[in-house]
Formats: structure tokens, C-alpha cells, sequence
């Protein structure tokens, strides 16, 4: 594991952006397979890609994205799914065919077809290069929550309180967090050639910690990042507090 930690969240959202132009530019893989994640961690990076891409430094012709999870019940027009969030911050700015944009549906009916669909899909286009993730302050990556098994692919998940409490932010009062999701698992996460996670804030110190210094456990998914051979951990420092090493 690589960490970085940056002083500022605009610093963090930099060096992400730098490191995926990166591996875009040497990747060597017929398709360059991008998978995304939602919610705060992320969203600087991608105004980052928005402005590459807007001044040419970065074609997203060729790329073709996942996304890590979906709500159950909510469909891509939704304004709180996360297809919608990522029309938003993403897709909606750069020049991605729409064809080459890969989601969970989470309306489907059969849930069985919908997370084995998604798998073959990964598949057929030659696995992840890049996959981008943010950390739940109890641990989780993607939508996968303390105890899911390391070897699980895309399934369906019971979100927890905890991670319900995190998220309400993004849904109005009288709204609630769906009680479901679907994620893909931590082995189709593992499978990926290259992880970059990103984390700020204090409420992800914990978490953080354990990920890069904890022992491996299902108890903190993110602690299984230690055993995979190319991963970029990039935080600022009040997510970096509960570490020992200090800013560059
Ligand atoms: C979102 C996802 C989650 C988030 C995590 C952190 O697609 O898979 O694992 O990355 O919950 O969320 P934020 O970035 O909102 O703190």
C-alpha cells in the first residue's frame, strides 16, 4: 500500500486526478476500465477530470466506467440514486459515450441476473484498470459492510445504521435512506489491476487506521486493500490523524 496524505482536500483531489491520468496514459489494456464510487470522497477529484477533459488532457472516448453500488428501489432518475449523482458530477461534463457507462440497476426485478449481468459485463470488457473508492467510517468499501465475506462479488447488501446515518445528509428530512443496495462484492474489487482510495475528514481517522495498520479482518473490509499489490491510499490529515506518518 501506498499512502499519501495531502494537507488540503484540494491537494488530495489533485494528486487522485494526477495518479488516474497516469495509469490512463501507460494503461495497455484494450479498453481503459474505470470503476467509480459515489458520496463526498470523491466528488473534487472528479471536477478535476471535468476540467482535463474540457482542456483536452484527458479523452473519455475510450473509457468505459462501473460504478460500485445502487440503491435498491430507487431508479437511474432518482435524484438521490447514485446513476443520477454521477450524471451530475461526471458524466453529464465529459465526453463519454453513454454506451460506455455501466451501472447497477436498482429496479431490477430479478436481483439474482442483475449482479450476475454485471459481473459478465466486467468480464467481457477484460476486468477494472482503475477503481476508485472512497471508506465508510465503519470500514466498508464499496457497499460492502463489516463481516461481508473478502471472496464476495456483486450481491445485495442491508446497509447499517451507521452507514444510513452518514448518508442522510445527501436525502431530505422526510426522506430515508434505503434499507438496500446493490454492491459489487470484495473479491470484484480485489480483481482490479489498481485501487486508488480517497479519505478526508476526522469521522474516517478510525477507519483509515485500521485499513493501513489494523490486522486484516472482515470486521474492516478495507483492511484486505493491504494484501493487494497496487494500491494508492490518498488522504488529508485529519483523515491521516489516527496514523503514524506525517504530510508531505
Ligand atoms: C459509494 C461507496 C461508499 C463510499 C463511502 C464513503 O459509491 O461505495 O463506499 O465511498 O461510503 O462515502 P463519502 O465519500 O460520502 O464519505
Amino acid at each position: 500500500m501506498k499512502v499519501i496524505i495531502k494537507h488540503t482536500n484540494d491537494d488530495v483531489a489533485k494528486a487522485a486526478c494526477k495518479l488516474l491520468m497516469e495509469k490512463h496514459i501507460s494503461s495497455t489494456s484494450k479498453n481503459f476500465v474505470l470503476s467509480l464510487a459515489t458520496g463526498s470522497s470523491a466528488v473534487e477529484m472528479y471536477q478535476k477530470l471535468i476540467k482535463q477533459n474540457t482542456s483536452g488532457n484527458f479523452d473519455f472516448s475510450d473509457v468505459y466506467t462501473f460504478n460500485l453500488d445502487e440503491y435498491v428501489g430507487l431508479s437511474a432518475e432518482h435524484h438521490q440514486s447514485f446513476r443520477y449523482f454521477m450524471n451530475m458530477k461526471l458524466f453529464n461534463h465529459v465526453n463519454i459515450p453513454e454506451a460506455n457507462i455501466n451501472f447497477l440497476n436498482g429496479m431490477a426485478t430479478d436481483i439474482s441476473s442483475e449482479c450476475d449481468r454485471y459481473e459478465e459485463r466486467i468480464a467481457e470488457l477484460g476486468g477494472i484498470d482503475v477503481q476508485i473508492l472512497g471508506i465508510g467510517s465503519n470500514g466498508h468499501i464499496g457497499f460492502n459492510e463489516p463481516e461481508t465475506p473478502f471472496e464476495s462479488r456483486t450481491h445485495q447488501i442491508t446497509l447499517t445504521q451507521q452507514t444510513k446515518n452518514d448518508n442522510q445528509r445527501f436525502f431530505a428530512d422526510d426522506e430515508s435512506v434505503p434499507d438496500k443496495a446493490l454492491t459489487m462484492g470484495i473479491q470484484s474489487i480485489m480483481d482490479s489491476k489498481s485501487i486508488i482510495l480517497i479519505a478526508t475528514g476526522k469521522k474516517k481517522a478510525k477507519a483509515v487506521a485500521d485499513m493501513i495498520q489494523g490486522e486484516v479482518t472482515t470486521k474492516c473490509p478495507a483492511s484486505i486493500l493491504q494484501t493487494h499489490n497496487d494500491v494508492h491510499i490518498i488522504c488529508d490529515q485529519e483523515a491521516a490523524a489516527a496514523l503514524t506518518t506525517s504530510a508531505d
